[in-house]
């Protein structure tokens, strides 16, 4: 059997941790089996052009890999498959060519979609769901959530101590696209005084009203607001627009925008800092190592008993599967009844509405 293996979409911490497990079992298993394991370049991209990119992935190659951030095989958040019929038509030849009865493919939603529409050339995957932003469907929680939450919580603690040194009003914008969870979270784990998410458009006066509360007593607020949040009645700030990708909008800039519209409502001064992908960068948390660890192992199983077309999830706290058609095309958001906003509001969070 040979089975490939691709990281598509962003970077996230902990894909390592996964590629390590995936190999690592089904190398075990082939002692007995005959398994050959061939790791894919740059995600999609590594199966789309003339000459495929894959290198055969053996013990060796895996080991020492599990605590590094990035991915040992190159990823692509822009490449497309299923772009036109000769694309997917070069995909097809190339996997004949390669021999690869199964990819996993490790992956957002974005990469699940993908995955998804591969069958119609008869590509078999196991999807690994990887994110910072924590918004796959069916699944509670995908690694590397744990890792960024702890990054924009440390950046959270950091901006305090010059908000309060200089009585100002601190943004933090982080990433997370169309799903608050990581504004969220951080946010919780940081103190945040106001935390504004997607989910719920935010009303600036109530906003302003909240810092102008704290001007008064502590005289700094910290406000952590999601790359995908939008006042009332606006719309998203989107960074640019990518043709042909996937993933066709970058958001990122609405704490600039926050800013603006906020200043003229208060006396303190107010300052942005835009996290960027120092969110997805850096060594996974060991809560992150553990589960993209359990996660690979799991496709592997999945791969092995032929249980193929199934995307590992997390639900309830125990690993299992669900089919990919079930989660490509859709997102997991913030429900407004969910416990962490009922929390966040019970002890006094502004949540902007
Ligand atoms: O999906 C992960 C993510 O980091 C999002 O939170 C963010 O909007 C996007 O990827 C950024 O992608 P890029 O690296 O292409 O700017």
């Amino acid at each position: 059997m040979r089975v490939g293996v691709l990281t598509g979409g962003g970077d996230c911490p902990g894909l390592n941790a996964v590629i390590r497990a995936v190999t690592k079992s089904l190398l075990r298993h082939g002692q007995c089996k005959g398994v050959q394991v061939l790791g894919i370049e740059d995600g999609f991209e590594g199966l789309m052009g003339g000459q495929p990119r894959t290198r055969v992935l053996r013990w060796d190659q895996v080991s020492g890999i599990l605590h590094m951030g990035g991915t040992i095989l190159g990823t692509s958040n822009s490449a497309n498959p299923l772009r036109d019929a000769a694309t997917l038509a070069q995909v097809q030849r190339n996997v004949r060519t390669l021999g690869l009865d199964v990819v996993v493919v490790i992956g957002g939603d974005g990469t699940m979609s993908l995955a998804h529409g591969l069958r119609q050339i008869g590509l078999a995957c196991v999807g690994v769901p990887k994110t910072i932003d924590n918004d796959i469907a069916l699944c509670e929680r995908s690694f590397g959530f744990d890792t960024a939450v702890a990054t924009v919580t440390d950046a959270l603690r950091r901006v305090e101590s010059t908000g309060n040194s200089h009585h100002r009003v601190m943004i933090v914008e982080t990433m997370g696209r169309h799903a608050g969870w990581l504004a969220l979270e951080a946010g919780l784990a940081g103190a945040a005084d106001v935390i504004l998410l997607p989910e719920i458009d935010y009303d600036l006066q109530a906003v302003a009203a909240r810092c102008q509360q704290r001007e008064k007593r502590q005289r700094y607020s910290i406000i952590c607001i999601g790359e995908g949040a939008k006042p009332r009645g606006g719309s998203l700030t989107v960074r640019e627009h990518v043709a042909h990708s996937p993933d066709p909008v970058r958001l990122g800039g609405v704490g600039h925008v926050l800013r603006e519209q906020l200043q003229p409502h208060l006396q303190s001064e107010v300052r942005t800092t835009v996290l960027g992908h120092v969110q997805r960068g850096g060594d996974p948390t060991p809560f992150d190592r553990v589960l993209a660890t359990r996660f690979g192992h799991h496709a592997a199983q999945l791969v092995i008993e032929g249980r193929l077309g199934r995307m590992v999830t997390l639900q309830d706290g125990r690993i299992g599967s669900v089919p990919i058609a079930d989660v490509a095309n859709t997102q997991r958001t913030v429900s407004l009844q969910h416990e962490l906003i009922i929390t966040a509001r019970n002890i006094g969070v502004c949540l902007g509405d």
